[in-house]
């Protein structure tokens, strides 16, 4: 049966049914959920949201942050890391610091990036033959050291790990508002900001600094007068560092790989391009992989005035102000009109195309950096002869009950 079939089988005084049933989806055959929608209710007014399915809408509601906001952030974000330009919408906090903190994350920068990111993969790749914990080991320890080492964020690795996944959670992943996940991210925000703040104050009074890292150029920089760049507002950037990076970064490394390993031709498609090295052509295949199990396939906006989405098609429906608004960009990256043939699997499609990284107003700070950290990552990984899942359940991606892949386990060699 499909999906709007047995959703209008369930009651409409049963709103947590109907809600289940989505989730059921979203976790499941969200493919099949989104292509039925995009059918026949494109505009999709669920309990608690309300669901935005085609990429042309999807794209409107993007990119009129006046209209859809990302207002709700703040109940999470603010509390931990303070004022933050994910939380506001066309304010100073947005256009100033998202300005400062691009001018820091150079664009030259990226071959360092790249270059590191394949050094930390490759460690526990070692040997003709072998195994891997995916997660713990490249997942996650790739865009650590891209913390620790290039971002200058210097703190041990277990509460780098510990603030991120609290604040990712509360942040992106709770979609009921559980009080005591927001409590978590709260506290992981507080004892973040606690350690930061005696690291940046060593650095300011040392400063001018070599540019060593990035922190390193936030802390010459907030040194200048016309950068207005306060202290508390370089700890807030320095914490949204963190934040932005571990968790997405080690979702799509390993959900990429999944999806190159379920399928052999992608798998040869993606080998044959990282033994030409033919990079450009290999992160495509990457990112396209990424598209068939995508880190999230929804943002979330809320709608500041009464306002009709899909104007001009006969499921054109007004959302009235105060809903929450599902921009489905996983939806939008099946939808033929951005993306043709959608069932197919093509690397070699416009990288524009994509919303792995967002879209308009608050599309991705680092985007620039997990595109080359992500897929070099994996580059790793599937150079290895013989590459293939462990036997068993090792071998699926293994969420443990929580919000993000925790262990995924590979070998390589000895065929
Ligand atoms: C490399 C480190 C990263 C940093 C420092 C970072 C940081 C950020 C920041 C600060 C924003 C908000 C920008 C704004 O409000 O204008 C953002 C947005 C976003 N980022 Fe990243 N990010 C990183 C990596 C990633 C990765 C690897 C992914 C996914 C594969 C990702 C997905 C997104 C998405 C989807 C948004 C848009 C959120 C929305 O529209 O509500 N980010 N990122």
């Amino acid at each position: 049966m499909a999906f709007l079939e047995e959703y209008d089988a369930i009651p409409a005084d049963q709103p947590q049914m109907r809600i289940a049933h989505i989730v059921e989806y979203l976790r499941g055959d969200w493919r099949a959920m989104y292509e039925d929608l995009r059918a026949n209710r494109a505009v999709f007014d669920a309990p608690i949201f309300t669901m935005v399915t085609r990429a042309t809408d999807v794209l409107d509601v993007l990119s009129q942050p006046r209209l859809y906001s990302v207002r709700p952030n703040s109940v999470s974000m603010d509390p931990s890391v303070g004022p933050f330009m994910l939380a506001r919408d066309q304010t100073e906090v947005n256009w100033h610091e998202k300005g400062l903190m691009q001018a820091v994350l150079r664009w030259d920068d990226i071959p360092k990036v790249r270059a590191l990111a394949g050094d930390v993969a490759a460690e526990p790749l070692q040997g003709e033959t072998g195994e891997a914990d995916l997660v713990p080991l490249i997942g996650r320890h790739v865009p650590l050291r891209i913390v620790q080492d290039y971002f200058g964020f210097a703190a041990p690795d277990d509460r780098l790990l510990a603030w991120s996944f609290a604040t990712q959670h509360a942040m992106f992943r709770n979609l009921s508002g559980d009080p005591d996940i927001v409590r978590k991210c709260v506290d992981a925000g507080e004892e973040m900001r606690a350690w930061l703040w005696p690291f940046l104050a060593e650095k300011w009074a040392a400063a001018p600094l070599e540019e060593s890292d990035v922190v390193s150029r936030i802390i010459n920089l907030s040194r200048e007068p016309a950068a207005a760049f306060a202290p508390d507002r370089v700890v807030s950037n320095v914490c949204g560092l963190l934040v932005g990076t571990i968790e997405t970064m080690s979702q799509a490394i390993v959900q990429a790989v999944d999806q190159l390993l379920g399928v052999p031709s992608r798998l040869e498609e993606a080998r044959a391009a990282a033994q030409a090295n033919d990079i450009a052509r290999f992160d495509g295949i990457v990112f396209e992989a990424l598209r068939f199990n995508p880190i999230t396939t929804i943002q979330f906006r809320f709608a500041e005035v009464d306002r009709e989405i899909g104007t001009g098609t006969p499921y054109a429906q007004t959302v009235k102000a105060g809903t929450l608004v599902a921009a489905c960009t996983g939806s939008a990256m099946f939808d033929p009109d951005l993306m043709p043939d959608p069932d197919d699997f093509k690397g070699d499609r416009p990288a524009s195309s994509y919303m792995h990284f967002g879209f308009g107003h608050h599309a991705c700070l680092g985007g620039h950096l997990g595109n080359v950290a992500i897929p070099e990552a994996v580059r790793q990984v599937v150079l290895k002869p013989g590459l293939r899942r462990k036997a068993g359940p090792g071998g699926q991606i293994d969420f443990a009950g929580g919000p993000f892949p925790e262990h995924f386990r590979i070998e390589w060699g000895g065929l």
